[in-house]
């Protein structure tokens, strides 16, 4: 049976990565590496990294390009479906024409695979027979509320993952939100009473952390984020609004 491993490989620092995922890549017999093109090269590098420190020769590296995926569709849904279908091609095409029956190999999946990723859902649409295994990740959740020094949750009280896009458009639905994909600033509709923990590029040499009260600070954040966006090219970033308690 082919075997595929997919490994969450931390938030961009190259020592977040487990003991458990560094194990993996050594144990691949081949690596697919999906690009995103120049702009976001610093991505692949991360990857091509710990290849390089944990990867046991022999092994290969293939490369594909990945599908663009339309960011002007109104259709949202339907635009990752259809680019997560042809991430699923990509897949099945290293499971089935690069991998030998009893190889292993490997995805390198940024951050947490459980974390608004498409890779498992891909993998779920793939045609051939294959066995697969998770290994956990720092997700940029655990790395964000670090570099804070703050808890993701409050003793005994929930926290709600949502994105950019659904806090645009349905406000903070709890007291503590954690917000990913935010590529329109939400936080500066959230209302008074908010306290903002933002991170971008977080364990990378890039790194920028700026917390305060949203009212404060929304300003400073959205001028930052432009300048770096502007800078690098791209951006990730994450936060964490948390009511103040009254
Ligand atoms: C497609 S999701 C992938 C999440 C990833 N699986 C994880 O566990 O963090 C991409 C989003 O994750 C967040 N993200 C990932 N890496 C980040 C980093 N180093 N710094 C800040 N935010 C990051 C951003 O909100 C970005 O828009």
């Amino acid at each position: 049976m082919k075997r595929l491993l997919v490994i969450g490989i931390g938030a961009g620092d190259p020592d977040q990565l487990t003991f458990q995922g560094a194990k993996a890549i050594g144990a691949a017999d081949a690596f697919l590496l999906v690009g995103k093109g120049e702009a976001k090269d610093d991505l692949t590098g991360l990857r091509r990294e710990l290849i390089a420190a944990h990867g046991r020769e022999p092994y290969r590296v293939v490369e594909v390009r990945d599908p663009e995926r339309d960011r002007t569709a109104s259709a949202y849904t339907a635009a990752v479906e259809d680019w997560r279908s042809r991430r699923a091609e990509i897949y099945e095409s290293f499971v089935r024409d690069e991998l030998a029956e009893g190889e292993t190999g490997a995805l390198l999946v940024w951050g947490d695979p459980g974390v608004y990723d498409s890779t498992l859902a891909a993998l779920d649409e793939i045609g051939v027979e294959f066995d697969f295994e998770v290994i956990p990740g720092i997700s940029s959740i655990s790395a964000l509320t670090a570099r804070h020094r703050v808890g993701l949750t409050r003793v005994g009280r929930p926290v709600h993952i949502t994105t950019g896009r659904r806090l645009a458009a349905e406000g903070a639905t709890a007291d503590d939100v954690l917000v990913m994909l935010d590529a329109a600033c939400a936080f500066g509709e959230v209302g008074d009473g908010f306290h903002i923990y933002w991170g971008a590029y977080l364990g990378t040499p890039d790194e920028i952390l700026i917390e305060g009260p949203v009212a404060e600070v929304a300003e400073r954040i959205r001028a930052t984020r432009a300048e770096a966006r502007a800078r690098k090219g791209w951006i990730m970033d994450t936060y964490l609004l948390r009511r103040s308690p009254s």
